[in-house]
């Protein structure tokens, strides 16, 4: 399987934990189909943990819960498939998932026939109970092998949380993406530390394979599985806009049935969008600034047209100045050039003049600028 820009969609763990089932995977399916999310881009709708019976078969396959899924996961594939969308599911490399259910360890190979077989186009797996002698890069190497022998084009999405150094044999795995941080929760404290994790991984981002800051808490308010104090709009706002900036997949993680309208504006902003599929998927600049204090996080990322996306996030409680030289970006006064900027959020436009930019954001608040370069 080759994808060659992040993936996009929404997973069941953030908001339903164990709590899912047929008719929730239903009513999911038909509003990305209809909420005007799938247009954005947003087409792989995954199953997470806690699906399965906790014994397999008599043949050792995978068996869902009857309960939760009385029509069986093929029925469950046919129905997202006929929204149109793609459909993915979760394993483990350990004899057990997170959660405590049958993971795959050494039962890669008939689990991804299974999973084939149910029309699964997408496969996280994850990496609790591993073997304690046979190291992780083996055991994702191994499901990758299986998953590109099933028959069927399967998204391998590898979720090991940057754990044992994944980022140097991740890719030899056939993953599409990786995580390459822990678990995320509902806090500013947690999205600010995810974004700190970042920092060192970034040149391991790319086409094909790509760095998964994991699922956005956008639009949760504090409810569900990770839900705990929750964030404000601004915070959302600004969490979804590194995320995007940074070239993350984007599984959405909140119950879209019930989405405000702040949470459709911040999901659906079709310019971070724009900016995060970017054909060539470029590495992020982290801009050094000018004297903007180290919680004024600024990136930068050429795009495939010859622009830059800018991003300046504010991410203290305190009203911040975020101040950068064009310089940084490879475009000094002695060119002659000089950039116009469009705002994502605002549609705010404005040329740099004498080659510094210099904004005040509020606090947790943000910009992300589509800068073409011009004449000065
Ligand atoms: C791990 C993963 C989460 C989620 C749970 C399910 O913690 O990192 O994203 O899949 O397991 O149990």
């Amino acid at each position: 399987m080759v994808k060659l820009t992040p993936p996009m969609g929404w997973n069941s763990w953030n908001t339903f934990g164990e709590k899912i089932n047929e008719k929730l995977i239903r009513e999911t399916a038909d509003i990305m189909a209809e909420s005007g999310l799938l247009e954005c881009g947003y087409d792989y709708l995954v199953i997470d943990d806690c699906w399965s019976l906790k014994e397999r078969d008599e043949e050792g396959r995978l068996v869902p819960d009857p309960e939760k899924f009385p029509g069986g996961m093929k029925a469950v594939a046919d129905y997202v498939h006929s929204r149109g969308l793609k459909f993915g599911m979760y394993s483990c490399v350990g004899n057990l998932t997170c959660a405590g259910y049958p993971g795959s360890y050494e039962h890669e190979f008939i689990d991804a026939e299974t999973f084939a077989g149910w029309g699964v186009d997408f496969l996280k797996y994850d990496y609790c109970y591993h073997s304690p002698i046979v190291a992780g890069k083996y055991l994702y190497r191994r499901m990758g092998l299986a998953l590109e022998n099933c028959g069927r084009d399967i998204l391998f999405s590898a979720c090991s949380w940057g754990a044992d150094e994944t980022h140097e044999w991740i890719k030899e795995s056939a993953a599409s993406m990786w995580r390459s941080t822990g678990d995320i929760f509902d806090t500013w404290e947690s999205v600010k530390k995810l974004i700190k994790q970042q920092e060192k991984l970034h040149p391991y981002n790319g086409v094909g394979c790509f760095n998964d800051m994991d699922m956005l808490i956008v639009g949760m308010y504090g409810k569900g599985n990770v839900g705990l104090k929750g964030c404000t709009d601004v915070q959302y706002k600004t969490h979804y806009s590194v995320w995007a900036l940074l070239g993350s997949p984007l599984m959405i993680g909140c119950d879209i049935r019930n989405m405000n309208e702040e949470t459709r504006k911040i999901l659906m902003n079709r310019e971070l969008i724009r900016i995060n599929q970017d054909p060539v998927c470029r590495q992020p600049v982290k801009l050094t600034g000018i004297w903007s204090g180290e919680d004024m996080v600024m990136y930068a990322r050429m795009l495939s047209d010859g622009d830059i996306a800018i991003g300046l996030f504010n991410l203290s409680e305190e009203k911040g100045v975020g101040r950068f030289n064009l310089d940084e970006l490879g475009l000094p006064m002695s060119t002659g050039k000089t950039l116009e900027m469009k705002e994502v959020w605002t549609g705010e436009k404005f040329t740099v003049k004498n080659g510094t930019v210099m904004r005040k954001l509020e606090p947790f608040d943000c910009e992300v600028f589509r800068a073409g370069v011009v004449e000065q």
